[in-house]
């Protein structure tokens, strides 16, 4: 029986056993997949039982997913530029992080058939998943992204990942065409107070957060006048891409998938 794990500090909450055991027994693979909460001291002997084969993988979140780069031998290209590992893979012999977080945000955003190519985006937030939201609107060829974060010098941070990225203070809304929510502000029914005066309709607010299912921040998109999307998909697409990169199959994505996560 092959095992995999989602490791991350807190994991109480994460529904990836949910997704990936539903696909293991749909694709009569013989393995099971389990979360644990691990402290950082406990990465490095975590990681080697992939390397000894006693573990066949991992999913790795918060607040792991730059932690644990030292202990691999290998990072993907896209795991090496975002400093973000969400995925692990023994490969010949090697330990490999990847990022799906990447394609998972794009796939989620292609499957919706919204085009990102010469949109201006706003994110709200700079934490651990903004790295890989900017390069996956950079490969879509969005042609403005503009960072606004409470503590201003982690958005400033990020220029040295991504030099074209502007800049704004916490609280301006400068033009955009998507405006995506990434900081925690709205799981625990919190709102952004964001200034809404100049920004009408016909606009699309993303938010990453997918439980609760509609934040403040999108009732007031919809509100508006605007699209409106939650995260789940997003969450389901890294899900999927990683289950690819182990089992080397393409899981479905059905309404009985999209069920899985409905636990609000
Ligand atoms: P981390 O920063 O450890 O990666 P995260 O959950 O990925 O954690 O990111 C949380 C994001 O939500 C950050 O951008 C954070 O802003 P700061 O960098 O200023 O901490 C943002 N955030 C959380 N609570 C907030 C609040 N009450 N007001 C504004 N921003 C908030």
């Amino acid at each position: 029986m092959k095992k995999y794990f989602v490791i991350g500090n807190p994991i109480k909450h994460s529904l990836s056993p949910q997704l990936h055991n539903y696909w293991l027994e749909q694709n009569n693979i013989k393995a099971v997949y389990k979360k644990i909460k691990l402290e950082e001291s406990e990465i490095e002997n975590f990681i080697l039982k992939i390397k000894n084969q006693e573990i066949n993988g991992c999913n790795v979140t918060v607040p792991f997913k730059k932690i644990v780069i030292p202990f691999l031998d290998k990072l993907s290209s896209e795991a090496e530029h975002t400093q973000s590992v969400n995925t692990i893979c023994f490969d010949n012999g090697d330990l490999v992080g990847y990022n799906t977080d990447i394609g998972g945000f794009q796939k989620a955003i292609n499957s919706l058939n919204y085009k990102v190519k010469d949109k201006e985006i706003l994110i709200l937030g700079a934490g651990g998943v903004v790295p890989s939201i900017i390069f996956a609107l950079n490969k879509m060829e969005a042609s403005k992204i503009t960072v606004s974060n409470r503590t201003y010098k982690k958005a400033e941070n990020l220029r040295t990942q991504f030099n074209k990225i502007n800049i704004v203070n916490w609280g301006e809304v400068p033009d955009f065409d998507m405006i995506i929510n990434a900081t925690s502000i709205g799981l625990n029914n919190e709102s952004i107070n964001l200034n809404t005066t100049n920004i009408g309709d016909g606009k699309f607010f993303y938010d990453v957060i997918y439980n609760p299912r509609e934040t403040n921040f999108l009732k007031e998109g919809k509100k508006l006048g605007n699209q409106i999307e939650n995260g789940k998909l997003m969450f389901i697409y890294q899900a999927f891409e990683a289950f690819k990169l182990w089992h080397n199959i393409e899981p479905t994505i059905n309404s009985n998938v999209l069920k899985l996560l409905d636990n609000d």
